[in-house]
């Protein structure tokens, strides 16, 4: 078992090299991935540092390369790289610009692939499967590049995308990892917390960005770490965001608009609830269990205070609302 995933991560180092020579060196990589990813602004030091690659657009050219290097049909299926159909192989990643994914100590597990078609009916990013060496719910995008500036900033930013954290890395923002679109889970948060205790959140500003930035905060809030919200123009992403700025820009942004969970949670839901009283009950129900979520007393004293401001509302009954959710929780 233990030989099977050393295959595997030799394989999966195999290919991270054999996308990313094609994407320097052959004229198709060239003139099709590299050139989509300098349009998007991405340097040459920063596609080196995350070892991005194309994936030519042949049926199975790196299938066939591999074989040819006495690489196992066996593990290019169970990473992911081949697809096995009716006797017939197929490269999963064919036109596609690659994001290595590496562990915490930068072995490649897996990958994503982006499309270079504007098709809508074409899925946008293709991931690599679930194997015996890739479990995406314990994986942080970037999180190889960027532990050591999470350590010394002690601050974690947590945005959605492979290109996010690429392109605020290259801004000069190098504490950045990405969930990498699927909703955060506990495992990736405890990656997190081994570094830094401080995390903030900068999802899309879109109603999906929206809707997982509030989903992640409780989660980060159980495991007792300290969660800060920003949230960017409608339509923006970090990305496209940090493109059209000058670093010392981006830094005065996040440091400006970083919300402390509770005031972006209540002034989000506000908004929602108008001057609708029944609504308005039913968001400081929903804020009271997020703050119920804490594990520290203190902290969730303080929370309660801040809420009461916030929504001008007693202190007692908040308090009172906050037992009976930790009551019913026990
Ligand atoms: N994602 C995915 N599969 C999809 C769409 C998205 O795995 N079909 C993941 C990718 O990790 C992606 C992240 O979710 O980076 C965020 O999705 P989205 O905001 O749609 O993409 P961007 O990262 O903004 O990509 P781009 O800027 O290239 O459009
Ligand atoms: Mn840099
Ligand atoms: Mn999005
Ligand atoms: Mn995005
Ligand atoms: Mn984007």
């Amino acid at each position: 078992q233990a030989d099977e995933r050393e295959s595997m991560y030799l394989l999966s180092e195999f290919a991270k090299n054999y996308f990313h020579k094609n994407l320097l060196e052959t004229q198709k990589g060239k003139a099709i991935g590299l050139s989509y990813f300098r349009e998007r602004g991405f340097t040459a030091e920063t596609i080196k540092k995350y070892e991005l690659g194309y994936s030519l657009d042949e049926w199975s050219a790196f299938t066939d390369y591999a074989l040819e290097k006495k690489y196992k049909l066996d593990f290019l299926q169970k990473t992911g790289l081949t697809i096995v159909n009716e006797q017939k192989q197929f490269d999963r990643f064919k036109g596609r610009v690659m994001f290595p994914i590496h562990s915490m100590s930068g072995r490649v597990l897996g990958f994503g692939g982006r499309t270079l078609l504007k098709d809508a009916k074409v899925a946008k990013y293709v991931n690599s499967p679930e194997s015996d060496i890739y479990h995406k719910s314990k994986v942080l995008y970037g999180l190889y590049q960027a532990k050591q500036s999470i350590a010394q900033k002690d601050l974690c930013f947590l945005v959605e995308g492979y290109t996010d954290v690429i392109s605020l890395h290259q801004a000069g923002i190098h504490n950045v990892v990405a969930s990498s679109g699927t909703a955060l889970t506990p495992d990736q948060i405890r990656l997190i917390k081994r570094l830094t205790p401080n995390v903030t959140v900068l999802f899309d500003g879109d109603a999906a960005g929206i809707r997982a930035s509030l989903r992640g905060i409780d989660l980060i809030l159980e495991q007792g770490l300290n969660v800060k919200v920003v949230t960017f123009p409608n339509g923006e992403d970090p990305d496209s965001f940090a493109k059209q700025r000058e670093t010392e820009e981006i830094i005065v942004f996040l440091e400006e608009n970083a919300k402390d969970f509770i005031r972006f949670k209540t002034s989000l839901l506000l908004e929602e609830a108008q001057n609708d009283p029944i609504k308005k009950a039913g968001l400081i129900r929903d804020i009271v269990q997020s703050i119920a979520k804490i594990p520290d007393n203190i902290q969730r004293e303080v929370y309660v205070q801040e809420c009461s401001h916030l929504l001008d509302i007693s202190e007692a009954v908040l308090f009172s609302e906050l037992a009976q959710i930790l009551k019913r929780n026990q």
